[in-house]
């Protein structure tokens, strides 16, 4: 885990960052409590080894993916400065890094003229989107899928517009016949298509969506927190990719860089297709605005201090792995993308096991077979417990009977819900990993349910 070399060139980094200041003279910088960093960092080292292993390959459990060392790195080079990228005066170069950055991931969607920005992360970036869509059609309904992220309802709430959740088909998107149905009332104002979902990595069907926005006229947002890198990858399937080449016609779009972007926490992002949205956010600040008379970020952001030190990160990333078709960074999702696959595929021949729809992206759900789908619940729980004592640790969700239905034989279905074992193989490395994951869960079965 320790990547001694960072060290080296972060030092490095750092003295070319000193010496642009060289100007200024000598002070003596007051640092309270000095004498005691080393043994306070030591303790928090300490503290810090009660988590699990993300970095490493053996943990195929939530969405929680590495920062690129450069990321991290950039992030800790631009901490000596602290740039607050609310205003130019307060992060002059991060937020000139920060506008690359967004136009970068606005490009990648095929967007030159665009609106966006950095934020939180992607509730925030949701809460945004979300905000512009109630601005622009007041009291009119947000509809997202039953498998939407749960903070759509909630910001919803927040922003006190009405919301409805529409239910999905056996695959996990939303279903089609409800949202014609729900449309046609004529008081939807945005439908959220989610472009891979937080549970299964289902990708909404973006184009009958569109289609039925031209008869309706509402809006449409794509929640791509997770999602959004895979129109990069080369291997989609039929309907992904059908999903992701129509992503340019929708309004607005949110991006978690901390997601799949090898970004550190702190770092999704929003982008509107009309820039003219920017003038919804129109405030003036008596404190700030006054260095100059270009784009303050802070003039079309919610938010008011935000950390110039992610805009440096993500510059940097996308600065040494272009976010291009066939190229380094992509090939990390392709790997990512065939890692699900093939556990998918072992776990589909293997009669222990019982799978959903194969992976659209790069989430696996799948459970142990069982008489009962409570039983299979029961025992999802057990392996789960019995893999993590192997080091291999997984994640547990609970997803409609229908997303197995097709696979289930003779399980008598007693509930609606199964408890099931999930698995985002988010790095790359899973890819030459998933022989021995598959291994580990076979000794976890074995102990759990028998040969
Ligand atoms: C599809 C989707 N949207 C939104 C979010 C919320 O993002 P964040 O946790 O960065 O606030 C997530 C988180 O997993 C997600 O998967």
């Amino acid at each position: 885990m320790l990547d001694k070399e960072s060290l080296k060139i972060l030092r490095e980094a750092l003295e070319k960052l000193d010496a642009g200041f060289a100007v200024l003279p000598d002070y003596d910088a007051r640092v309270p409590g000095a004498n005691r960093v080393v043994e306070t960092l030591a303790a928090t080292a300490e503290r810090l080894h009660d988590n699990y292993p993300y970095f490493h390959p053996l943990y195929a459990g939530q969405m929680l993916k590495p920062p690129h060392p450069v990321a991290r790195l950039a992030y800790a080079l631009a901490q000596w400065i602290n740039p607050n990228n609310h205003a130019l005066d307060g992060g002059r170069a991060t937020s000139a890094m920060e506008k690359e950055a967004v136009a970068g991931i606005a490009e990648m969607f095929g967007w030159r003229e665009h609106l966006g920005h950095l934020c939180g992360g992607g509730t925030m970036a949701n809460l945004e989107a979300l905000w512009v869509a109630g601005q622009l059609a007041p009291e009119k309904k947000i509809l997202a899928s039953e498998q939407a992220h749960y903070t759509h309802g909630r910001i919803s709430g927040v922003l006190q517009l009405p919301f409805a959740a529409v239910p999905c088909d056996a695959r996990g998107r939303m279903d089609l016949v409800n949202l014609r149905e729900l449309v046609a009332r004529g008081d939807v104002g945005t439908v959220v298509a989610t472009m891979g979902t937080t549970a299964t990595g289902s990708v909404d069907s973006l184009a009958e969506i569109l289609e039925l926005r031209e008869k309706h006229g509402f809006r449409v947002h794509a929640d791509a927190a997770y999602g959004g890198y895979f129109g990069l990858a080369g291997n989609l399937g039929e309907d992904a990719r059908r999903g992701f080449d129509l992503l340019h016609r929708v309004d607005s779009i949110v991006i978690d860089p901390h997601k799949h972007g090898l970004q550190p926490y702190g770092c999704g992002c929003v982008v509107f297709r009309d820039p003219g949205v920017g003038k919804l956010y129109k405030h003036d600040s008596p404190y700030t605005y006054f260095s100059s008379k270009e784009l303050h970020l802070g003039e079309i952001s919610l938010e008011c201090s935000r950390p110039g030190a992610a805009a440096a990160a993500l510059w940097a990333t996308q600065k040494l792995l272009p976010l291009e078709k066939g190229g380094e960074f992509a090939r990390g999702l392709e790997d990512c993308r065939e890692a699900a696959l093939d556990l998918h595929r072992r776990l589909e021949r293997d009669s222990r096991f019982v799978t959903a729809f194969p992976p659209e992206l790069d989430i696996v759900v799948f459970a142990p077979r069982a008489s009962s789908v409570s039983e299979s619940a029961e025992r999802s729980r057990k392996i789960f417990a019995a893999a993590a004592r192997r080091n291999l640790h997984l994640a547990v969700a609970e997803l409609p009977v229908e997303f197995f239905a097709g696979n289930l034989g003779a399980m008598k279905k007693d509930q609606a819900s199964l408890t099931c074992l999930r698995s985002v193989l988010m790095k790359p490395e899973h890819k030459e990993w998933v022989g021995r994951i598959w291994e580990i869960l076979g000794e976890a079965a074995e102990e759990c349910i028998g040969k």
